[in-house]
């Protein structure tokens, strides 16, 4: 494998891609995916190679020039939804997805549209989908590009026309699942899972033929129904980790919707594995259990879907921290020997370094404040959880939350710096036991009390950070402090440089190094997906896609496109033109219920609504919510943070609409 953590040999590296670039190595089979450096300016797999660290060696732009840096082309995507890809570049073309899946391949040199494939996903989709209708990106493999549809299809399509070449259903289309995660390829075979334990839900990953789109194998990643017969021994192992009947009626959760990594050096596929279905513990395995393999690192083998080895990150999980995120790999100098290791920053703040042949837990320390575990014995291998953190008799704040210290914004790590760049961020939440649980299929499921009990101490998330963490000396060497969370995910370069885009719309360079700012240009939308970067015909480019979604898809306006940058490029661009999104309703309330109605919003609803914080603005939601704001206060939201007002009555409520639509018209006005 190409690891080079010796600057001196960067001169090396640029030499290597002048030479890639004009022989044209041949097609991405197993061998090209093994041998990243023959393609050192191409972008081959979703996390750039079979690591996943997001390094490039490309060193054209860097620290000493990157000031000069400019748009270079940009491509519209006629969307305003989240934008979450990593596009790929392979032999001068970019593919890339987009919201509802919309697949296209670009001319990278020109960003002239070559094709572009649009699944069709029923629009119903909007509201069985989490967390917006996005896809971080497509595969690469011999001749074809695969895609994870939102619907629960995968597609293989022909690399040179976009046509389908076959499509396969993997879940049960009845159900409200959905894929957002891109595919990995492995050995001739195409590996993916899905999200949905919010919903309901029983995890699984699935590998699939990639000429043929046969299933090949699936592991289920918690236990089924317990009068069964479960599918392998590792679920026999995991299922009396397992109490009560309510799990396997509402799924148990487990869920892989982000994270698998290929090991090709160890024939080992990494599968990060979600939260429970319900959340809460003491409702979902009432008896207690870890609920083996929630919240897990598993190494599995991808030719026949046996499990090799686990690793479990938070056992019994009661607060949502999904083991989803991003894992890179790396062979690090450890301790006088070379260890070769999996990295990960999961949602419960607890930065991981696990030997990945074994599973053993070398290192685990906490990258975000964490008040749920005062630290993970290295011995037993689990966390110490802080007495009262479970929430069983006394409701608790516990951070990181459920949107965690860092979720699927993809990580980087530079061989050069040996630091890896953490999207990370602040946030934590109220949990509550509830007074009684029962399954409502098709709804958030999580086994909590309304948050509005606690709206007192009910702290907004509102800081994220770009964080250079050294995981060898296990701790921070430098931070960018933003005044947003979910931000962008990060890229490292041999340039010396770290790229990141902000929710506030911010692409920013850093000194890799130091952490100084370099360079930024503001985009006019905020940014999630992780930049990428390529070299054709000797030019360097770095591409991202802005628009800004994904958990909190509401308070900005988001105008998706795909921009891309050189040395050279037009320093100032112009902006987008953002579309009118509000039109005015009608609206019988007087001028004095318009006051009032403001000053029951001031009192109770600006301080989460207001701007300050990423939650919706109420301008803005649709008239659907307007009209039906009775419920939304009588509690029909308070799983997602949304609290209940009890104290507001019908003529109160009908104020506070009276004001909403006032404001609304005024904005409407504005946006003309
Ligand atoms: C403690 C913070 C908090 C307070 C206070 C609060 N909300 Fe919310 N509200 C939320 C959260 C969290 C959501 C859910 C966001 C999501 O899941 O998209 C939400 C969602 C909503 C929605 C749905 C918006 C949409 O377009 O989908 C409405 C309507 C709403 N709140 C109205 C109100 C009103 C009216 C008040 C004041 C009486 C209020 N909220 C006070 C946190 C709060």
């Amino acid at each position: 494998m190409f690891r080079v953590p010796v600057a001196g040999l960067i001169l090396v590296a640029s030499w290597m891609v002048l030479g890639a670039a004009q022989q044209r190595p041949g097609p991405i089979d197993d061998a090209a995916l093994r041998a990243p450096e023959a393609r050192a300016g191409d972008w081959l797999s979703y996390g750039r190679d079979y690591y996943e660290q997001r390094f490039s060696p490309l060193d054209q732009i860097s620290d000493r020039n990157v000031a000069q840096l400019g748009l270079a082309w940009q491509m519209d995507t006629a969307t305003d939804r989240g934008l979450e890809a990593t596009p790929l570049v392979v032999d001068g073309v970019m593919y890339t997805t987009g919201s509802w899946s919309v697949t296209y391949a670009v001319d990278a040199r020109t960003g002239q549209q070559l094709w572009k494939y649009d699944p069709e996903v029923h629009r119903k989709y909007d509201n069985l989908a989490c967390c917006d209708v996005v896809n971080r990106g497509a595969a690469f493999y011999k001749d074809k590009v695969y895609v994870g549809v939102l619907d629960g299809r995968l597609v293989a399509l022909d690399a040179k026309t976009g046509r389908p070449a076959w499509s396969a259903v993997t879940v049960d289309q009845t159900q409200p699942l959905t894929i957002t995660g891109a595919p990995r390829i492995a050995r001739g075979k195409v590996i993916i899972g899905n999200g949905g334990a919010e919903y309901g839900a029983r995890g699984y990953v699935s590998a699939y033929d990639a000429e043929t789109g046969q299933l090949a194998w699936r592991f289920y990643t918690v236990p089924g129904d317990p009068s069964k017969p479960q599918e392998n021994r590792a679920l026999d192992k995991a299922l009396p980790t397992w109490t009560g009947d309510t799990w396997w009626k509402v799924g148990g959760g487990g869920t892989v919707w982000d994270s698998i990594v290929y090991d090709p050096e160890l024939n080992l596929l990494y599968v990060g594995t979600g939260n429970g279905s319900p959340w809460n513990r003491h409702v979902r395995s009432p008896g207690g259990g870890d609920n083996l393999y929630l919240c897990s690192i598993l190494a599995i083998n991808p030719d026949n879907g046996d499990l090799v080895w686990h690793y479990q990150t938070t056992p019994a999980d009661t607060w949502d921290y999904t083991s989803v995120q991003p894992m890179m790999l790396a062979d690090l100098a450890w301790q006088g020997r070379t260890r070769k290791v999996i990295m990960q920053a999961p949602k419960n703040g607890f930065f991981y370094v696990l030997d990945r042949e074994t599973g053993e837990l070398l290192a685990a320390d906490p990258y975000v404040e964490v008040n749920w575990a005062t630290h993970v014995d290295l011995k037993t291998g689990r966390p110490v959880e802080v007495p009262g953190a479970a929430y069983k008799d006394k409701g608790t704040y516990i951070r990181p939350g459920p949107l965690g210290g860092h979720n699927w914004q993809a990580m980087s790590y530079s061989p050069t710096t040996g630091l890896v760049y953490i999207p990370a961020q602040d946030n934590g939440r109220y949990y509550e036991q509830p007074k009684s649980f029962s399954f409502r299929p098709g709804e958030y499921n999580l086994a909590l009390a309304a948050a509005g009990r606690a709206v007192e101490g009910y702290d907004i998330p509102s800081k994220g950070r770009l964080l250079a963490w050294d995981p060898v000396a296990r701790k921070p060497r430098w931070t960018a402090e933003y005044g947003n969370y979910w931000n962008g995910g990060t890229l490292a370069t041999a340039g010396n440089l770290v790229f990141q885009g902000t929710a506030a719309g911010d692409f920013i360079a850093y000194n890799a190094t130091t952490g100084e700012k370099l360079w930024s240009a503001y985009v006019g939308t905020g940014i999630v997906a992780p930049p990428i970067t390529y070299e054709i015909d000797g030019q360097q480019y770095v591409s991202v896609m802005a628009g800004w979604g994904g958990a909190f898809p509401k308070k900005f306006r988001s105008v998706g496109r795909l921009l891309t940058y050189a040395i050279g490029g037009n320093a100032t661009p112009p902006l987008p033109k953002l579309p009118r999104r509000v039109t005015a309703l009608p609206n019988a309330a007087s001028a004095a219920d318009i006051a009032a109605g403001g000053k029951i919003y001031s009192t109770y609803c600006a301080r989460c609504h207001g701007g300050a914080t990423v939650l919706p603005d109420l301008r803005r939601s649709t008239p659907a919510v307007l009209n039906g704001l009775e419920r939304i206060l009588d509690g029909s939201m308070v799983e997602r943070g949304m609290p209940r007002f009890a104290e507001l009555d019908k003529p109160a409520v009908a104020q506070l609409r009276g004001y909403l639509l006032d404001e609304r018209r005024k904005l409407a006005a504005s946006e003309r």
